[in-house]
């Protein structure tokens, strides 16, 4: 039932007990980019049973609305003339244990930390996934994934508010229709909100091993008989070698997706291009390295004013200092618009860009 409160928008700055309201807020330091923009209104939830009664402001309820995690996978281009709900919700539950747990995570928890929490209470699955930025609540939206894992296997169902329906559902894995760095909330953007997502992770698994230089950082470690959190180190290490920290420099991850093309234009790069990664798919379509392909085109180091593209990885756009949306935006075109010329492949941008 929809709940009528009559209640006015409040004014600047506004505790309501489970969520904090602020007027024409400053969304600097709640994205990753760490870009300039403004909110009309930022709304701090930390108790998703509010959520309902926030929506239902008269003021709110036909205004754009759009939800931030740590805000690690979103390029601002401009301010955000709607509603801007902050998901700041805490709670780990182990909902059974045994050789597979079940543990349901609110939205707001950080993604990293869990994965360290799962790692310390013996459970396995995440080790690859380590120091991903971003919160629990925005892993199955993307379907995370890093050295040859995906999150999606181990998501059971993603809680959320329906905002089209007005009532929270409960979304099995086969519902939430994952693909690479794709799901059901990327594909009805808008309709849902996560609150709170639940995972099965198992204490025995094979583990990944195999992908891009863990077996390498293993041996440079001295472990032979690599347990999960040994794994978790090693990605760990790749990762702190060769992706920017956002803490130290702006960005948002990857800023393209590895693109799918079919066979025949798969073959065709190869030949054309020896050198270029090509990860042939189970659909039969192959998905082809955008980095090697952006480095190819000159682009690896190129900045344009403090916006560029990282030096240590090519698909990642960087902050230098004062970049704003707009110059971030006009970069990451060029970018396309090099590899479409070199290349024949569209990019395809994988963080949200938000006014565009
Ligand atoms: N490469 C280059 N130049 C570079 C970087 C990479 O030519 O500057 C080539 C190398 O040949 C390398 C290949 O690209 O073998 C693949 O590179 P990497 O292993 O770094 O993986 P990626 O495909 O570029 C993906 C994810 C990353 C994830 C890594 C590691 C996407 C869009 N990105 O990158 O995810 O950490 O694999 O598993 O799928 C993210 O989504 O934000 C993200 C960082």
């Amino acid at each position: 039932m929809p709940v009528e409160t009559g209640t006015q928008m409040p004014a600047q700055r506004v505790d309501m007990g489970g969520y904090t309201l602020t007027e024409n807020a400053s969304l600097a330091a709640l994205n990753t980019m760490r870009v300039a923009a403004r909110a009309s209104l930022l709304a701090d939830i930390r108790d998703a049973a509010r959520l309902p009664e926030l929506l239902d402001f008269p003021a709110l309820r036909h205004r754009p609305l759009l939800v931030l995690g740590e805000g690690s996978n979103m390029l601002f281009t401009g301010d955000f003339d709607g509603t801007v709900v902050l998901m700041s919700t805490r709670g780990v539950q182990l909902e059974s244990e045994g050789d597979r747990a079940r543990i349901a995570v609110a939205a707001g928890e950080r993604w990293d930390d869990f994965v360290r929490w799962t790692l310390g209470q013996g459970y396995a699955g995440l080790e690859n996934l380590i120091l991903i930025p971003g919160t629990v609540g925005a892993a199955p939206i993307q379907n995370i994934g890093a050295y040859g894992c995906e999150v999606a296997e181990f998501v059971e169902s993603v809680e959320a508010w329906d905002i089209r329906e007005r009532r929270v559902v409960m979304l099995d894995h086969a519902t939430c229709a994952f693909g690479y760095r794709d799901s059901l909330f990327k594909r009805e953007a808008g309709r849902y909100i996560v609150t709170a997502v639940r995972f099965v992770l198992p204490r025995n698994r094979p583990l990944r091993t195999d992908y891009a230089g863990i077996e390498d950082e293993l041996r440079r470690m001295g472990v032979d008989r690599p347990a999960p959190y040994h794994v978790a180190e090693a990605v760990a290490r790749l990762r702190t070698r060769k992706l920017p920290d956002p803490a130290v420099i702006g960005n948002a991850g990857s800023f393209f997706k590895n693109p799918l093309v079919d066979a025949a234009l798969a073959d065709a790069l190869r030949r054309e291009h020896p050198g270029l990664p090509v990860w042939p798919q189970p659909d039969g379509r192959c998905k082809v390295s955008a980095a090697w392909m952006i480095e190819s085109a000159g682009f690896k180091g190129f900045r344009e004013g403090d916006a560029g593209v990282s030096n240590r990885h090519a698909l990642v756009l960087v902050n230098h200092g004062a970049a704003t949306g707009p110059q971030l935006w006009a970069l990451a075109q060029q970018v396309m618009r090099g590899v479409h010329a070199k290349f024949g492949v569209q990019l395809e941008p994988e963080p949200v860009v938000i006014g565009v």
